[in-house]
């Protein structure tokens, strides 16, 4: 069975679609992360009630489903941002049906699914982890041992770096599949992982998908260039970028 990785697609439906489309699976599975800072949540959503078979929410699926300010949860990496971070959350709550609030608000922090006899674990960050850290590459062994020490599950999943990576903890293999919508390791291409439980495969992949309409929808409603920059650059702009932008 191959089951395909995705997560923080961030309203970026047409990255989705080309990933979903092109990467033959059996099983979807989402990390959360889906609607905030891309013009189409109520789409990526829509696809992803109807085909995915397990998904937890990210930091910005409870923000927006709870009414939150983004710069409440924001850290010191992205504080330049704080502002225009409030700003896409609210051009977003426009863009959402209640429906779709409504299945927001309902993701379940983590998941646990056994399938072909492998246990899962998936949480958008790190298991009781405050949303503005993150556990990305050149965090040490042992910070990142202690935050799944009590986790009883092969494989996890999880997202929130917007950075792909796996990780080897003492028994357990942990899978984090970058982003589908929103990378920030400078490649712009959509970003997903895929497990195979016959042969326990683990791959990374990139997709090149068309932005044309992504670009346009983000002029024509007014989002901030940070969505622009991180759209045509894969990666956010820095505070240097972001002022003189
Ligand atoms: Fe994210």
């Amino acid at each position: 069975m191959k089951i395909l990785i995705v997560s923080d697609i961030h309203g970026n439906y047409h990255a989705l679609d080309c990933v979903l489309k092109n990467v033959r699976h059996d099983k979807l599975i989402c990390c959360g992360d889906i609607a905030v800072d891309y013009p189409f949540p109520e789409q990526c959503i829509d696809v992803l009630m109807d085909n995915c078979d397990h998904i937890c929410f990210g930091n910005s699926d409870y923000i927006i489903a709870h009414d939150q300010k983004a710069s409440d949860y924001i850290g010191k990496k992205y504080a330049h941002l704080a502002e225009d971070l409030n700003k896409v959350t609210e051009l977003t709550r426009h863009l959402i049906s209640q429906d779709s609030m409504a299945f927001l608000r309902e993701l379940p922090q983590e998941c646990r699914f056994e399938l072909d006899d492998i246990s899962f674990y998936m949480n958008h960050t790190g298991p009781n982890m405050p949303f503005n850290h993150y556990l990305d590459l050149n965090t040490p062994y042992p910070e990142l041992a202690k935050y799944y020490q009590d986790i009883q599950a092969e494989i996890i999943f999880t997202g929130h770096t917007h950075i792909p990576y796996v990780k080897k903890i003492r028994d357990k293999v942990l899978i984090n599949p970058g982003s589908v919508g929103e990378p920030r390791d400078g490649d712009p291409r959509a970003s997903y992982a895929t497990f195979d439980t016959s042969t326990g495969q683990i791959e990374l992949g990139r997709l090149e998908y068309e932005i044309s309409n992504t670009w346009q929808a983000l002029k024509e409603l007014g989002y901030p260039s940070y969505s622009l920059h991180c759209l045509k650059n894969g990666v956010l702009p820095d505070k240097s970028e972001n002022d003189s932008s």
